[in-house]
């Protein structure tokens, strides 16, 4: 499969070096350290956004210019490109110490080329892909003056209620953690300090993802096993690849508030992992703890969420107000607004910002970056391995060439800014190929292509239906696209209903009336429900929100110019009675094991337990077989590791990659285990007709779970690999014993 690759990649950091502080740097740190007063301590640890806001308004500082020239603003969010970095840094050059300023972003899927939402780009589970995304974001941003991007988001999601399921890698703490990893590298290249590279942040430490029926912002209640196990891990690994930040989040998380949870911040972050970075606060989220009822105000939650680890606060102005009267009040112990100012200053001298305040922003750069061609056509290659073929009966799909006519319908046939997704830094839409003039174009000219909308996306009225219809009834090809536009997923975008928007529904309901079997494209932000479309279509393209060449992308998928590869990173249920829902069930003392006989069974009477598609789901144009499974020894010690292997082929008629995924059960344990958890994944290319040998390490650390004595272990006894092409796809199974 063609690729591109431009060599911007290079090699993560190792865990190690990635936290260790330099001696230099630590000593710079110190020096200027013990320049400063109390105020100005507390300057560094104060963010303030620009006119943009991504948040409710707080209370306005008198003159932010006066407040940087004052020394009393570290970092500045929402300000972005050369000339406005650089007038900034300029008038915080003009405080007492000199210190320039932060300058952070929400680049979430790209700056300029928009990739993607990293939903839709999680689903390709090509790591190398998703490290090159973030790469080109972070070329792009760092160009125009930006430092520090607020991504990735690793929050594991598991209720497509939950609009931000969108910003995140799904449900899976495995797969989650090997793409925040990705993600993490991409950003940060091989080093902070060099000018491509910008600060990654994990965010929102802790448990966001859990938030109580998919409201956003909702309080989260959790085992620590559930957290331990599921919703840390992938914050684990982004730290391990470097990530110089932390985001805590809106939420409680059993009562306390992450912005205040110690627990959380300074015994495991700060602690027993070993984090040297510095975490911020999510917007307005110290002011937030009073409304939550865990400060009494203001300075309380100053105190509060500094005491507990939260080094910079952004945009609550609770720092800026009250934090040193409360050190002087002796409510905040002065050793750790020197730690929290220390870690800031840190960064700032890795950055090489002292050096010089403005090496990031650069005029010529940032011409460059932003019209570089090569962007763009990665954006393309990767929204289309992001793109899920979810059904393809009668091999339906790729479309034919030559064909005499087209209809393209729906709402979101000749969309662009939609195709772009939430959180993006400027819409390019302008710039972009709807999915229409895609397939014009892909078509060629011997092809008359007719669009009609039908609807739009609310889709309250019938009365665009007819004119539709008409489109479609003599075409010899209907394509079909529904789904959310871009401001119904992403944050503060939760959905009670989950299904698709308005009347769609009916849309595809009137042109089967005529005989027609739309081949259906969806666009969305998140797993969404459309039992109809999905019993009754012969072909489903599940397109997420693809970006700046999503059209293109889906066109390339459409066509057969590239053949589909992408899994689903979260389950879509058929109902959403089920959610929340994930591939991870445990099993129950009575489970259904013939849906036939649910009586006294752990059942929905009125609907299947099973989700429509399963995690990891997604076709292909070409078929694969799995045979031949074996592993190097049925027993493994303790210290010990054994290879499986097997063979996989492609058995179509043309070139593809497949997904392998590796799963394991424990048995039977001294805390139940999930039926099935996914331990590893290979994407695999193959020409038609080919064979290779894949193979797995099986190691004591994929055994393990976190036991009753809140620790990894791994238990000896029997154990089930699973190796298949999804995870309700298992095709090789093999029983392991680990031995004491
Ligand atoms: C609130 C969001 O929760 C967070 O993810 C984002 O980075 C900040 N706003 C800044 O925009």
């Amino acid at each position: 499969m063609k690729r591109l690759r431009f060599g911007l990649l290079v090699l993560g950091f190792s865990a190690s070096l990635a936290q260790a502080a330099d001696p230099g740097v630590a000593q710079r740190v110190e020096q200027l350290l013990a320049r400063m007063t109390l105020e100005e301590k507390v300057g560094q640890l104060n963010q303030l956004s620009g006119k943009e806001f991504t948040g409710p308004a707080t209370d306005k500082v008198r003159s932010m210019e006066a407040e940087i020239r004052g020394g009393h603003v570290g970092s500045m969010l929402n300000i972005k490109g050369v000339a406005d970095t650089r007038r900034l840094q300029a008038l915080a050059l003009e405080s007492r110490l000199k210190i320039p300023l932060l300058f952070g972003l929400d680049v979430i899927h790209g700056y300029q080329t928009v990739f993607p939402v990293p939903l839709g780009e999680s689903a390709s589970w090509d790591l190398a892909a998703i490290e090159e995304s973030a790469r080109i974001a972070a070329r792009e941003a760092s160009s125009a003056g930006i430092h520090w991007t607020f991504a990735p988001m690793v929050d594991v999601g598991r209720d497509p209620r939950w609009g931000r399921v969108m910003e995140g890698a799904g449900e899976d703490s495995y797969l989650g953690s090997r793409i925040a990893a990705a993600r993490v590298r991409g950003f940060q290249g091989a080093r902070l300090g060099g000018v491509e590279s910008v600060m990654a942040t994990a965010k929102h430490f802790a448990a966001y993802g859990a938030a109580i029926a998919g409201r956003d912002y909702n309080a989260v209640d959790m085992s620590e096993h559930q957290l331990h196990e599921t919703y840390l891990p992938p914050f684990k690994a982004a730290l391990d690849a470097g990530a110089a930040t932390f985001m805590n989040a809106f939420n409680t998380l059993n009562g306390i508030p992450a912005t205040g949870h110690a627990a959380l911040q300074r015994d495991i972050l700060k602690g027993a992992w070993g984090f040297k970075g510095f975490v911020v606060s999510d917007w307005g989220s110290v002011r937030e703890m009073v409304v939550h009822g865990y400060a009494a105000d203001l300075p309380d939650a100053a105190a509060k969420a500094l005491v507990a680890g939260s080094d910079m606060d952004m945009e609550s102005n609770a720092y800026s107000s009250a934090l040193a009267a409360q050190v002087t009040a002796g409510k905040v112990p002065l050793a750790q607004v020197d730690d929290a100012v220390r870690r800031v200053l840190t960064k700032k001298f890795e950055l090489g910002l002292f050096d010089d305040p403005y090496r990031f922003s650069d005029a010529a750069r940032e011409q460059a970056a932003l019209n570089d061609p090569r962007h763009r056509r990665a954006a393309r290659e990767i929204a289309a391995m992001s793109i899920v073929l979810l059904k393809n009966e009668g091999a339906v799909l790729p479309l034919r060439r030559g064909l005499r006519s087209i209809a393209v319908i729906g709402p979101l046939a000749d969309a662009r800014r939609d195709l772009e997704g939430g959180w993006i830094v400027k819409s390019g839409a302008d710039k972009m190929a709807s999915l229409v003039d895609a397939v014009r174009e892909a078509a060629g000219p011997g092809t008359r292509v007719q669009y009609a909308p039908g609807c739009d996306v609310a889709c309250r009225t019938t009365e665009g239906f007819a004119a539709a219809v008409a489109a479609a009834r003599g075409a010899d090809a209907v394509v079909l696209a529904v789904g959310e536009s871009w401001d119904m997923s992403g944050e503060a975008k939760s959905r009670a209903d989950v299904t698709l928007p308005g009347r769609q529904g009916e849309l595809f309901a009137a042109l089967r009336a005529i005989g027609k079997t739309p081949v259906v494209v969806i666009n969305a932000g998140r797993p969404l429900i459309f039992e109809d479309v999905a019993e009754q279509a012969p072909a489903i393209v599940y397109a997420w929100f693809a970006g700046t060449e999503g059209g293109r992308a889906t066109a390339d998928v459409l066509f057969g110019d590239v053949n589909p590869s992408a899994k689903l990173p979260m389950t879509f249920p058929r109902n959403p009675g089920q959610l929340p829902i994930s591939y991870l069930q445990y099993e129950t003392g009575r489970p259904v094991r013939d849906v036939k006989n649910i009586v006294y069974k752990s059942a929905y009477i009125d609907s299947p337990n099973t989700p429509r598609y399963a995690f990891g789901h997604g076709l292909s144009y070409t078929t694969f077989a799995y045979r031949d499974l074996r592993v190097s020894d049925a027993r493994m010690r303790a210290d010990g590791e054994i290879t499986l292997s097997f063979t996989l082929a492609n058995t179509g008629k043309r070139a593809g990659r497949e997904v392998v995924q590796l799963y394991l059960r424990d048995p039977v344990a001294s805390v139940v285990r999930p039926v099935k958890e996914l331990k590893g994944f290979q994407l695999v290319a193959l020409g038609a007709g080919e064979t290779r040998q894949v193979s797995f390490t099986i190691d004591r650390e994929m055994l393990s779970f976190f036991d009753r004595k809140l620790a990894w272990a791994a238990e000896p006894g029997a154990f089930e690999l699973m190796v298949g092409s999804a995870s309700d796809d298992i095709r090789l199974r093999q029983a392991i014993e680990l031995t004491p």
